[in-house]
């Protein structure tokens, strides 16, 4: 992976996939910058940082990237999971401040932080990935506003991708399907794991930790020639109905 003392920000990383993430980068020999809006678990070791940022916030971003960079001397990979989900309602019921609140984290955050880090990230020939979700790529029933903003983390991925290529760094997304979270754990029913296990051709709801795992790639040498790529990570969801008894 050759992600041995490359430094690391993690955003969203106290819980879920983002907290799968820190443990997945630290056990390949990275440094951590662990970013969350709640302090993180972990007291501050010489691996790893715990820093209390609301990646909404442009200013709070700001200050955070600036003390990662004077912390470690530079920034190489850049991880966006801070996420927020909003109540499952028809279209129609949605409130317009769903939508803002989506836009504010699920988009802006990442905004925020590739704009702030950008610098840094050039001067290493960094990468970026991106936590989108399968609900950037196929319908999510009744979450239309979560929906509509994590197809705009996928497009800006690819933009962000072109944009910044000629300076070396790389940006991709994954898009997990239903993974074992708190955020997930908020609406699983025994009724929905189960129809969720039946509609995933892999027959199961995932581990944070295996979504970790590909986005770690994507974050490693390993993936050096990808960028712009918007990876499911969803067991099949997005690339069909599991098999027919035909
Ligand atoms: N769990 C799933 O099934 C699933 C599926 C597809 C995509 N995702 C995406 O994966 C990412 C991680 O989600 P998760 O399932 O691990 O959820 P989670 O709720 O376990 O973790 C999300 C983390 O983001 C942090 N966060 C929220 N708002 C923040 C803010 N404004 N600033 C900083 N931190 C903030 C939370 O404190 C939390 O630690 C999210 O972007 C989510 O949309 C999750």
């Amino acid at each position: 992976m050759n992600l041995q003392d490359k430094v690391v920000v993690i955003t969203g990383a106290r819980s879920g996939i983002g907290a799968a993430c820190v443990d997945r980068f630290r056990a390949f020999g990275a440094r951590v910058e662990a970013w969350d809006r709640s302090p993180v678990a972990d007291p501050d070791t010489d691996d790893l940082v715990g820093r209390v940022v609301d990646v909404s916030s442009a200013s709070a971003v700001a200050e955070a990237a600036t003390a990662a960079a004077n912390r470690w001397g530079g920034v190489d990979v850049l991880v966006n999971c801070a996420g927020i989900i909003t109540p499952n309602l028809a279209a129609q019921d949605v409130d317009p401040a769903d939508y803002q609140r989506n836009f504010d984290v699920n988009l802006m955050g990442v905004v925020h932080t590739t704009r702030e880090l950008h610098a840094a990230l050039a001067d290493r020939s960094g990468a970026i990935v991106n936590v989108a979700s399968q609900a950037a790529l196929v319908c999510l029933p009744h979450q239309s506003a979560y929906s509509a903003i994590k197809g705009a983390v996928a497009a800006l991925t690819r933009s962000l991708a072109i944009d910044w290529a000629a300076e070396g760094i790389r940006v991709n997304a994954v898009c997990p399907g239903f993974t074992r979270t708190p955020m997930a754990g908020g609406q699983m029913t025994p009724e929905l794991d189960a129809a969720v296990s039946r509609r995933v051709p892999l027959g199961r709801i995932f581990e944070p930790e295996e979504i970790a795992g590909s986005i770690a790639f994507l974050a490693s040498d390993l993936a050096s020639a990808v960028t712009g790529v918007v990876l499911p990570v969803d067991g099949g969801w997005t690339a069909g109905e599991p098999a027919l008894p035909m």
